[in-house]
């Protein structure tokens, strides 16, 4: 599969089969992030596989967040919420915290961001190459204080700027115009 193919075919998954990922070939998508532009050679971007435990905590809390959205409407429907939002967490074959390290001044930090965002991307394109679906995932857990803890991350020193759900998808959406034509979004200057 070639870059082109790969960007214009990559679709978010958000259902996984449950075969896992081989780890060498997790690591080979991961080593794709490394190689994303970063200005000043800070390479800012840190990569936290979750293991099994961690990954069972955060799907109960996953479900807490969820849980507390839908609480306010109805207590069943939190409840329910709850539970299938835990198990959908535990479903997911690998989970990669994207993390940026926090340092210098908000140009170096605005930058750092912006490079761990094209690693991330790095990453999901080379996963798709290989047949492996991911969503880049900002849902509450990643914010919380929780996830900080049980990564072993100092929330003054690193960002966690997402997770990255990944596995083989159950299912790929269809490609659908979703984007805005580029004459949309695209000028030229006299
Ligand atoms: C910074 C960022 C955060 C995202 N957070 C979420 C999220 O929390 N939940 C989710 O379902 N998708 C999330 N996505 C994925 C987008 O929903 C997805 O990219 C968008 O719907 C376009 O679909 P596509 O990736 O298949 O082209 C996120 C994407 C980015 C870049």
């Amino acid at each position: 599969m070639d870059v082109l193919e790969a960007i214009t075919t990559r679709r978010t998954i958000a259902r996984f089969r449950p075969e896992l990922i081989p780890p060498e070939t997790l690591r080979a998508a991961l080593a794709a992030g490394i190689w994303a532009p970063n200005h000043r050679l800070t390479e800012p971007w840190r990569f936290v596989i979750l293991g099994p435990e961690t990954q069972r905590r955060l799907a109960a809390r996953f479900g807490e967040l969820k849980a507390a959205k839908a609480a306010a409407e109805s207590a069943e429907r939190g409840e329910r919420l709850r539970i299938d939002s835990e198990r959908m967490f535990l479903a997911v074959p690998a989970i990669i915290a994207m993390v940026v390290v926090q340092e210098g001044d908000q140009q170096q930090r605005r930058e750092d961001y912006a490079a761990a965002c094209c690693a991330a991307q790095n990453v999901q394109l080379a996963a798709w190459a290989e047949g492996i679906g991911t969503k880049w995932s900002t849902a509450g857990v990643t914010r919380d204080p929780l996830a900080y803890e049980l990564l072993g991350l100092d929330p003054a020193r690193f960002d966690i700027i997402g997770f990255l759900f990944a596995g083989y998808p159950a299912e790929t959406p269809p490609a659908r115009p979703r984007r805005l034509p580029l004459e949309e979004v695209i000028r030229t200057t006299p």
